[in-house]
């Protein structure tokens, strides 16, 4: 009867145990997590490309293998994401439609240029430092394949975070030059960062469901939160400073307070009006044009196969 599968939803969820594909959710539950998931897997393919640039241009052969290695994990990361899409009956290649005609969403941060080689190590330090602080909750989400997707993701993130920092400390004992590039890699990176959060609470249209359905574990302040507290100290370790004049440490509440990221900033980059939006969007279709050939032989040899067997 409806009213059990309702009851019996909200009695798994009550209890904090795990929604499997096979079992009954309410179609509004099925619908947030594609969104969520699907979104995600495409934050992780579209946050190939900035990276990506560097690959050719890495300064040594170690720092090239490791930004390559990065650059793998993330499209896995992608993959394991899409396939948790698909359990909940989401069709990878309509996602991918969505994505390229803008019709899908994926990270805000990625729509910002990576100009200099201390990007790819802010990059690796404060966005997937930032990733790490949503990803973790995340491997508690109430539905099974997607927890269980992050508990592998999150233990990449962190060697991608760790390859990051080793990158920034090493160039902040170079020379002064490579100092300024990772100061000024830092101050581009800063607010873009904690814009990866999403928006205010009070703005955030669907924080409040998936926070009551255990999608989301915490809100999206109470994060970005963790992540400034988190982040502070490193800076002062690395020897760099944040680019914001509010930022201090508030006893009373025994975190930082910090100043308020330009939200005008971030709807203009989340409605595709960001510094990168279009090359990214664009880079995506040509790649998934390019690949159609694959995907077409691989279909061909499938059939092939099964029609031999
Ligand atoms: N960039 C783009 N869109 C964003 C955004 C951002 N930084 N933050 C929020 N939005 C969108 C939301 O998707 C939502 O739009 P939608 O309803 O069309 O999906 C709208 O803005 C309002 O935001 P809400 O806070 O109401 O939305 P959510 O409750 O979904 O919270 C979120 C947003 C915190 C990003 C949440 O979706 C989430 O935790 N997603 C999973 C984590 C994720 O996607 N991380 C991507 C980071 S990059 C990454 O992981 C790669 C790593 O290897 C570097």
């Amino acid at each position: 009867q409806p009213d059990e599968l309702q009851s019996h939803f909200d009695e798994t969820i009550a209890r904090e145990r795990r929604i499997e594909p096979r079992d009954w959710m309410p179609e509004a539950y099925r619908k947030t997590m594609i969104r969520q998931i699907a979104q995600h897997a495409h934050s992780e393919i579209i946050g190939m490309q900035p990276e990506g640039n560097w690959i050719t241009r890495a300064p040594s052969l170690r720092r090239k293998a490791v930004l390559l290695a990065k650059v793998q994990d993330e499209a896995g990361h992608g993959m394991y994401l899409y396939s948790a899409a698909e359990t909940l009956g989401a069709d990878r290649a309509d996602l991918t439609d969505r994505l390229v005609h803008g019709r899908q969403k994926y990270s805000s941060i990625f729509n910002y240029p990576t100009l200099s080689y201390a990007d790819v190590g802010v990059i690796g330090w404060l966005v997937d430092g930032a990733a790490i602080c949503n990803q973790v909750p995340l491997c508690r989400s109430s539905y099974g394949p997607y927890g269980r997707a992050m508990v592998r993701i999150c233990k990449e993130e962190s060697f991608h975070q760790r390859q990051g920092y080793e990158l920034l400390m090493t160039m902040m004992r170079g020379t002064d030059s490579q100092r300024d590039m990772v100061q000024q890699a830092v101050d581009r990176f800063w607010w873009p960062a904690l814009m990866m959060f999403g928006p205010p609470d009070d703005e955030s249209p669907n924080t409040e469901q998936s926070m009551a359905w255990g999608v989301k574990r915490h809100t999206n302040d109470e994060l970005r939160q963790r992540f400034v507290d988190m982040s502070v100290p490193q800076a002062e370790k690395l020897g760099v400073t944040f680019p914001d004049p509010d930022l201090r440490w508030n006893a009373e509440r025994g975190h930082y307070d910090f100043g308020t990221p330009d939200w005008d900033e971030f709807w203009a980059v989340v409605k595709g009006n960001g510094p990168c939006n279009a090359q990214r969007v664009a880079h995506r279709k040509s790649a998934h044009d390019e690949g159609a050939w694959v995907r077409e032989a691989a279909l061909a040899h499938a059939a092939k196969s099964a029609g031999r067997r």
